[in-house]
Formats: structure tokens, C-alpha cells, sequence
């Protein structure tokens, strides 16, 4: 007996043990591109990536059948111009699912449909049709037995929250009531989640200036310009948990509660025209970076502390045939051929300690094919008008090397970004610097951002979970585990 308990035990440490990690962060796979890789291309990127959920915005089949016995989550969606016909026919819906969810499960775990996308702001017309179709879907799942597998859902834009500052006088645009009150009736009933498109850049592009762009990047800000919801007297810290307040409390004037959020795109363009100044790399990354620190944080919002979110990054490559401005196009962390535009750093919560600065675990490098002189030239600016502090590269000091231009410059940019990022400064320096999330220090010479060189041996790189043990499994772990301790308490107790 107690050998049993003994492995009990050991079970419980191991459990403790791995890091568990609740919310995801997953991308969108939008296809309107020209030279669009191949299925197994896109499958490669994302594991590379570590990149656990995906959701795509129709139901390719090359892409679902690449995606097969990947261990990747799917999100697949029946496009607008499907709806119609989808919430018109019963049999239709079911040859829906047939075809594009049934035909690849189980290899291909396809875990939601969201059924069009921002149907009433986009397509107004077809709104009568929306509940219908996720009815006919919902039909369909449960007469396949799928209705435990796959959740159904609608994204819905911000654009339908009228007045979402302050979050807790947000209302839903009530020309739609009826239809939400059906909509949320149904995600009620079947346990599923309100899909939510979230985008500060367009919050604070739209703003004219009334929120500060370090809210909209989830930086500090001046604390004299406290965001503050008068009603609520809550706090906000940035723009994204904001917005997914008022959908909380616009859910909550139609007398819903307790469904939970899903993100179902949000990110920011890394380049756009000249009239789109915050369309940037720099932006783009700070927006990226913060949200993965903050979703995997497991930080609900400020009505809801303890509602997780999960949230889909869009995009995962720029989308040349995207119509519109520039910035449209440019959403993807990665270009068609593969390259990243940026590269995302992602950091689980390591060793219990909460996430600390915005900026850990990003770098600012010298560029090793530059021109030695230009390097020379941006050194001397960084450490000079630049304000960067340079002691640490002087003679003598941890990160001086007398012949490697490449690396004193490094630590100087690197110094000089972290030092002025939060304040618009870049990563630049006449084109000779980069963005990695490699981290350059070694031994004793210890770069601004780094979080611990003999620390982060086991740090991720890509953006799904870096544990295989999603949500639903870790709350049932956790109720194992407390389940286990009872029963061990009462074993002590009865062996005594
Ligand atoms: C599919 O994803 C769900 C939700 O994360 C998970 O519980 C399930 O184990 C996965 N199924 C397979 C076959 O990987
Ligand atoms: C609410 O939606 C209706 C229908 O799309 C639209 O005409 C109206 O302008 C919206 N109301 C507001 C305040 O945006
Ligand atoms: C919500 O509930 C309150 C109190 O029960 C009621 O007065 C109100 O009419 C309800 N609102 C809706 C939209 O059903
Ligand atoms: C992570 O969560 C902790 C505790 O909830 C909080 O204090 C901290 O600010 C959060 N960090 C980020 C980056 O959101
Ligand atoms: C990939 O595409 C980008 C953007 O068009 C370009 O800048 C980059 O050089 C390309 N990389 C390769 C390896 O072709
Ligand atoms: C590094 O510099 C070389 C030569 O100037 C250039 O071709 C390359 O694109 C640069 N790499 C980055 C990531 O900026
Ligand atoms: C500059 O860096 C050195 C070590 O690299 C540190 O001891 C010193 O306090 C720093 N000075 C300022 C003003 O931050
Ligand atoms: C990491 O280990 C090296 C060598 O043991 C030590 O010199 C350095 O200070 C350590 N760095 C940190 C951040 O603990």
C-alpha cells in the first residue's frame, strides 16, 4: 500500500512539475496570396514554430489534410459567400460537415467551425441566416456524433459594440438584438464561446488620439493618464482587455454570463503607406510579443480575472491580394516564401515568477555582413547622442572584445532599443541592426533583456502552448491531483 501511495506522490511531483500552461496563442492561416506555399510547407512553419492551433478561414483540403496527426488544433470556417446556403437547407449544412469536418477527423483535429465571419457588420443581409446555419451545423455534428468534438461559434467584430469605452456601458448595436439574443442563446446551450475580432491597432488608429499608443502596445504608460472605467472603477492597462470587457459587458445587458472568449484575430501590420506611420516592425512586434506574454500569463480581464483567453494572432503571412490600404497586406509574421517579416519571441511563465519587462527576450543585434565602418558609425551614435550606457563594453569590462566590431556594437544597440523602444526608439542604426530573439550574452556579459542565460535553457520559440497539456486537460489534472491529495490524506490518516 504504500508503494502506492509513494507512486501517487511521485505522480503528483511529476504533475507539479511540468509546466502547465493554460491559455494558447494560436494564428490565422489567411490564403489570398499569390504565391501561396505549399500544404506542407505551411505544416512545416508551424511546427517549426511550435505553432499548436491554427485556424483557417475556409476548409482548404490541402491544408486540413497536411494538417493531419500534427498534434495541431484547427479551426475551420465556412466563408461568407458558403452561408447562404449552408442556413437555407438542412441537408446542406450536413453535407458541410461531411465534407469539410467529418472526411479528416480524427486525424485532423478539427475542434471549432466558425461559421462566416462578422456576418452582421459585413453582411447584414445574410443575418437572418446565421443562428439557421449553426442550428443546421449543430444538427449535423450531433447526427455524425461529433457535437463533443467540434464547438461552433461565430466571430464577431467590434464594430457591432457601440460605445466600448468604458467597457461596462458597452452595449451589442441593439438593431441586432433578437439575432444576438438567439446567437448567445445557442453558444449558451451548447457550451461553445463568443468569437471576438479585436484589433487596438484599428482602436487606436480610429482613436485620434484619445488613448496613448503605449496602451494600444500593452506598454507602461504615464500613470497621470490612469484608464480607468468611472463605473467599474477598474483599471485598464491596455486596449485589448478593453475591448474584450465590452463584449463581457455587452453579453451581460442581454443577461448572458459566463461564456467564455475567444480571440479570434488580433495583431498589428508590420508595414503599411505613408499616410499609416504606425503600420511598423516595431509596433508589430511590441503588439505581438505583449499579447503572448499576456495571454499566456493567464491573465483574464478586469471584470473577468478569472476567465482565461485565448487568442488567435492574425496573421501567418502577408496577404498580397488583400484589398485596401497597404497595412491590410501586411498582417503575417512571415512573407509567402517563408521568411520571417520579424521574429516573434514567445516566453512561457518560467519558474512560477510572473512575466517581467514587455521588451525580455528580444534583441537588438548588429547586423554581421555590415560595413565595418557603418557599424563603427552607429556605435559611436548609440553611446554618444544615443544615451546608451556603453560601460560594460570599455576594456576590462565583461563585454569589451577588442577585434569584433559585431558584438560591442550589438550590446550598444541592444542597450540603446531597450533603453528608448517604449519611447519610439528603433531598431535601425543606418540598416546595420536587427531584431532576433536569440539572446547574444554569454558568461558574465549580460544583455539588456535577457532573462537569465542558465535559466532559459528550455525556452520555446514558437507560439502554441509550449506544454502539450491544453486547458481542459490541466483543470482536470488539477482536480486529479486535489482528488489525489484527499485520497492520500485519508491513507496517512487510516495507516496511522
Ligand atoms: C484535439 O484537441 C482537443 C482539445 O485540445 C484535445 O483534447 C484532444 O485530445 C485532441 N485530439 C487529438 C486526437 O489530438
Ligand atoms: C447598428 O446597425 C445598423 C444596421 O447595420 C446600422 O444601420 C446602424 O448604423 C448601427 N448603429 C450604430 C450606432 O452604429
Ligand atoms: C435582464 O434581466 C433584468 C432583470 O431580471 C430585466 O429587467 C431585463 O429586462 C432583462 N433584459 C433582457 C434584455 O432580457
Ligand atoms: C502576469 O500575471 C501577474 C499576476 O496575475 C501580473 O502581476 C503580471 O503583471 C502579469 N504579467 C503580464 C506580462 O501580463
Ligand atoms: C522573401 O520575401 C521577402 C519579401 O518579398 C524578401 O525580402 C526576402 O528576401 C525573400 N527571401 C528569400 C529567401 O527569398
Ligand atoms: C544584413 O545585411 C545584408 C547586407 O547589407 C543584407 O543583405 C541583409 O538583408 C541584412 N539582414 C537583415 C536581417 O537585415
Ligand atoms: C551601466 O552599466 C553598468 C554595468 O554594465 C552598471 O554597473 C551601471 O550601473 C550602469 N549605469 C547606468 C547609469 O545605468
Ligand atoms: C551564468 O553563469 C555564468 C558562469 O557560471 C556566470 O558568470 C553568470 O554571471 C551567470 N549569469 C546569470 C544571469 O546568472
Amino acid at each position: 500500500m504504500f508503494t502506492g501511495i509513494w507512486k501517487i506522490s511521485i505522480l503528483l511531483l511529476i504533475f507539479l512539475f511540468i509546466k502547465v500552461s493554460g491559455s494558447f496563442v494560436g494564428i490565422n492561416i489567411g490564403t489570398d496570396i499569390s504565391a501561396l506555399p505549399s500544404a506542407s510547407n505551411i505544416v512545416s512553419i508551424l511546427q517549426a514554430h511550435k505553432i499548436k492551433h491554427v485556424r483557417l478561414f475556409d476548409a482548404d483540403r490541402q491544408i486540413l489534410a497536411s494538417l493531419a496527426n500534427t498534434g495541431i488544433e484547427v479551426m475551420v470556417g465556412v466563408p461568407n459567400d458558403q452561408l447562404l446556403r449552408v442556413g437555407e437547407s438542412r441537408a446542406a449544412a450536413a453535407d458541410w460537415v461531411n465534407r469539410n469536418v467529418a472526411a479528416y477527423l480524427p486525424g485532423t483535429n478539427i475542434t471549432y467551425i466558425a461559421v462566416g465571419n462578422e456576418v452582421l457588420t459585413s453582411i447584414p443581409n445574410a443575418a437572418l441566416v446565421l443562428v439557421p446555419a449553426m442550428q443546421f451545423l449543430q444538427s449535423a455534428l450531433l447526427a455524425a456524433n461529433l457535437n463533443f468534438q467540434v464547438k461552433i461559434s461565430s466571430p464577431q467584430s467590434m464594430d457591432m459594440i457601440l460605445k466600448s469605452f468604458p467597457p461596462s456601458t458597452a452595449t451589442f448595436n441593439s438593431t441586432w438584438s433578437p439575432i444576438m439574443y438567439n446567437f448567445l442563446q445557442f453558444l449558451k446551450n451548447t457550451g461553445s464561446s463568443f468569437m471576438l475580432n479585436a484589433q487596438p491597432y484599428y482602436g487606436y488608429t480610429r482613436g485620434n488620439g484619445i488613448f496613448p499608443l503605449e496602451y494600444a502596445l500593452f506598454r507602461s504608460f504615464n500613470p497621470d493618464n490612469q484608464i480607468m472605467d468611472p463605473n467599474t472603477l477598474s483599471t485598464y492597462l491596455n486596449m485589448f482587455d478593453a475591448m474584450v470587457d465590452s463584449a463581457y459587458y455587452s453579453m451581460q445587458e442581454l443577461n448572458f454570463s459566463g461564456i467564455p472568449i475567444i480571440v479570434t484575430a488580433t495583431g498589428w501590420p508590420s508595414s503599411g503607406g505613408d499616410d499609416e506611420p504606425y503600420a511598423n516592425i516595431d509596433n508589430a512586434l511590441a503588439y505581438n510579443n505583449n499579447l503572448v506574454l499576456h495571454v499566456l500569463n493567464n491573465s483574464g480581464t478586469p471584470s473577468q480575472p478569472k476567465s482565461r483567453i485565448n487568442a488567435y494572432i492574425h496573421e501567418l503571412f502577408n496577404e498580397n491580394l488583400i484589398p485596401g490600404p497597404l497595412s491590410e497586406k501586411n498582417w503575417g509574421l512571415f512573407f509567402p516564401n517563408g521568411t520571417t517579416v520579424y521574429e516573434l519571441n514567445f516566453e512561457e511563465d518560467a519558474g512560477g515568477g510572473s512575466v517581467t519587462s514587455p521588451m525580455a527576450g528580444i534583441f537588438c543585434v548588429a547586423n554581421n555582413s555590415a560595413d565595418a565602418r557603418d557599424l563603427k558609425q552607429g556605435l559611436d551614435w548609440a553611446c554618444g547622442p544615443g544615451g546608451a550606457n556603453c560601460s560594460a563594453i570599455q576594456s576590462g569590462m565583461p563585454c569589451y572584445e577588442d577585434d569584433n566590431i559585431v558584438a560591442v556594437a550589438s550590446y550598444a544597440f541592444n542597450d540603446y532599443y531597450h533603453r528608448t523602444q517604449s519611447s519610439g526608439g528603433t531598431c535601425n542604426f543606418g540598416h546595420t541592426a536587427m531584431i532576433t530573439a536569440n539572446d547574444p550574452s554569454h558568461g558574465s556579459c549580460i544583455f539588456a533583456g535577457s532573462m537569465g542565460l542558465n535559466s532559459s535553457t528550455t525556452r520555446g520559440t514558437g507560439f502554441g502552448p509550449v506544454s502539450p497539456i491544453n486547458g481542459i486537460a490541466k483543470s482536470c489534472v488539477l482536480q486529479l491531483s486535489q482528488h489525489l491529495v484527499l485520497v492520500m490524506l485519508l491513507f496517512l490518516l487510516l495507516s496511522i
